[in-house]
């Protein structure tokens, strides 16, 4: 097998990245696939939500060459579900890194073990477009992107998509966008409904069928070291995520 590289990408934060990352991936392992999650932020909050530490190595001492991405990979409490935890230690690598010959590339060599084992790999980027997510871009076949369905998302939507032009004819030509997630959707908010339709009329092909509700329980989840299909599989948010997941799948391999 030769996993899927995916990459959840969107500069902003609080827009439902580290989120979607560990619902999708769950869900995905649920549904059979062997996931690997790849902490790739400072704050390493995507490592908690699966009840991860980084008490052996992380992203950090993978991409630095201090410990082998094999080394790095920790079972989780969850079947088919795996986890290369972050590190604090990631804030500081945009100046550690920068002006060292092909510094963008260093997680693609590191991670390319890695393929063979797994249906699906995720890198959590960090809200910026510095050099871990250049190396995060470099790697990656697939760019998801989480969105939130405010008019202003739509500004961050147009620069990410001149990033991703840029990746293309600098460091990584096949990449290519598998989707746009919106995410934090209210049905009260008249506003919300527009600015997905106007998206999905704009970019019909690109947005995902499957909007992620606003709801509680994908907020609490993380707090217990859960993902949303193990806290509570009936709420709205765990089917969004489950579905959304189909549609990956159909796009990944049926497309
Ligand atoms: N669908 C949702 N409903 C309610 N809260 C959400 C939802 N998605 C994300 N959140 C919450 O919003 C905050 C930002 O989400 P997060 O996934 O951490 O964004 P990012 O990784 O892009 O910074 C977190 O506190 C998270 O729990
Ligand atoms: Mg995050």
């Amino acid at each position: 097998m030769s996993a899927q590289k995916i990459i959840l990408l969107n500069q902003k934060g609080g827009v439902g990245k580290t989120t979607t990352c560990v619902n999708l991936g769950s869900s995905l392992a649920a549904m059979g696939y062997k996931v690997l999650l790849v902490d790739f932020d400072s704050q390493c909050n995507l490592t908690g939500a699966v009840s991860g530490n980084g008490r052996k190595a992380t992203s950090y001492d993978v991409i630095t060459g201090k410990a082998e991405a094999e080394a790095a990979v920790q079972e989780t409490p969850f079947q088919n579900l795996y986890l290369i935890p972050g590190s604090i230690d990631l804030a500081g690598l945009n100046v550690e890194l920068v002006g060292e010959e092909g510094m963008n590339f260093f997680l693609r060599e590191r991670l390319v073990v890695l393929d063979s084992q797994f249906d699906f790999i995720f890198v959590d980027c960090p809200p910026s477009l510095g050099v871990l997510t250049m190396n995060a871009l470099a790697w990656a076949q697939d760019i998801l992107i989480p969105m939130q369905c405010e008019y202003f998302s739509m500004e961050g939507l147009n620069m990410l998509m001149r990033t991703v032009a840029d990746v293309r004819k600098t460091i990584n030509p096949d990449i290519r966008i598998l989707g746009i997630v919106f995410t934090m959707f209210s049905k009260r908010n008249r506003l919300n409904a527009d600015v997905v339709q106007d998206t999905g009329s704009y970019l019909p092909e690109l947005v995902f069928k499957t909007v992620i509700p606003r709801t509680v329980r994908l907020a609490e989840a993380p707090s217990f070291g859960l993902p949303i299909n193990v806290y509570d599989a009936s709420n709205v948010g765990s089917k969004a995520y489950m579905a959304l997941a189909k549609e990956v799948v159909k796009r990944v391999f049926e497309d």
